[in-house]
Order: C-alpha cells, then structure tokens, then sequence
C-alpha cells in the first residue's frame, strides 16, 4: 500500500491557475474523457479505480462540487475532505474532517490507510496538504502529468520542501508524467 499525490500540473508547478481554473488543462489535446490522444488521462484513471481511499483539500472539493456537482460524486473508494467549514455534501462515500495538527493529520492518514485496506491511498491536492504528509513522512510517491504550458502563478504543486528522488519518466500523448518517489529525512 502506497500513499500517492498524482496530479496534472503546469510546466511551472502549478495545479490550478489564480482563478483556480483548470481551463489550461483541459484545453490540452488529449486531456478530455475519450480523447484520442488520452494516454495520460487513461493512465490517472487507471490509478484511480484501483486507488483503497481518497483525501483532498476544500478547494479541490468545491471545484468538483462547482462543475461535477449535477453528476453522482466520481469516486468509488471512501474520501476525506479536509476542512473547516460546512461544505455542500454530494452524495457518495464522503467524510468530512480537519486536521491542524501533526497528530491529528498521521491519525487521518492512520484512518484512510486502514480504510484502503491494502490498496493505494491517493492524495488529490492541494500542495498545502501533499507537502504536510510528505514532510511527516507519510506520503511515498509523487506522480505528475506535465502539461505543455506555464501559468506563472496559481496553486502550487507542492507548498513545502520536498526531497524526491525521480523513478520513471516517460511522454503520454502532450504530457510529460514523471513519477518520484519521496525521500525520508
Ligand atoms: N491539476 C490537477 O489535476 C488538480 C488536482 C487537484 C486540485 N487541483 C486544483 O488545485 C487547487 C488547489 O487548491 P488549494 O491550493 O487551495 O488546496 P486544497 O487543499 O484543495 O484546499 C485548501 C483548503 O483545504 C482546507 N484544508 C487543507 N488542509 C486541511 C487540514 N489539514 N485540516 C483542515 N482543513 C484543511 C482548508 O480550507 P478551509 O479551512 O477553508 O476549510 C484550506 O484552505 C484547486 O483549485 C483544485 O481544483 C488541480
């Protein structure tokens, strides 16, 4: 079992432009659902419907609420979305939790990997909350899609030191995916 932040990201290390738009992803040939030329989108999905649990931040959330909110919630495996606030709640394996300290994050991630059980733990973003579990020596790999394009600002990949040693680079269709695996102080 593997904790894993696989997400697409600018050439720039951003995973959402500063109005929090993936506009810039979608317009890449191949990143739609059923795209021709969609070997990296297959490949996510492929990671993702054998992914044991799911964890995202309230942002990530409500961009899914905000353009998928209409469809049944994608996701099979259980989600945490961490928060402060009441968030809308879709229908689906949902849980909501906080988690502002160090012990009470490594008790969630205790939690979701329990839940998983034996499978992967996939960390959707933010970079706030991958770097938290990487620094705590939770997280095991980062797998990136990169697109051909730059954003100069936005949300980051990754918000925090993070050591990575690269284990796989390859191009799928007009995205560069790189997969690092992360390395413990
Ligand atoms: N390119 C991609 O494939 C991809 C993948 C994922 C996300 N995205 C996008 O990237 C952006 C990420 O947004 P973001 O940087 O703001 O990160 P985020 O992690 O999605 O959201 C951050 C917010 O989540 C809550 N949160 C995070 N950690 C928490 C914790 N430990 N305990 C309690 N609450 C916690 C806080 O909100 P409150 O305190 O206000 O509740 C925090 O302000 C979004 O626009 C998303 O759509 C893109």
């Amino acid at each position: 079992m593997k904790t894993v932040y696989n997400t697409a990201t600018s050439l720039d290390g951003f995973i959402a432009d500063q109005d929090n738009s993936l506009g810039w992803l979608f317009a890449v040939e191949g990143s739609e659902p059923g795209a021709e030329n969609g070997e990296a989108l297959n490949e996510t999905e492929d990671f993702i419907s054998k992914a044991g649990a799911i964890v995202m931040g309230a942002t990530t959330y409500e961009w899914i609420v905000k353009h998928e909110g209409d469809k049944p919630w994608p996701y099979q495996a259980p989600t945490w979305v961490l928060t402060h606030r009441e968030l809308p709640r879709l229908e689906g394996d949902l849980r909501f939790a906080s988690a502002d300290t160090d012990q009470e994050l490594r008790d969630l991630h205790a939690e979701m990997a329990e839940a998983a059980g034996g499978r992967d733990v996939w960390v959707v973003g933010g970079g706030r909350l991958a770097a938290d579990l990487a620094r705590l020596g939770l997280l095991d790999e980062v797998v990136v899609s990169i697109a051909p394009v730059s954003l100069g600002g936005g949300a980051p990949l990754l918000d925090g030191r993070v050591e990575l040693r690269a284990l796989e680079a390859k191009l799928l269709g007009s995205f560069a995916c790189l997969r690092y695996e992360v390395v413990r102080g």
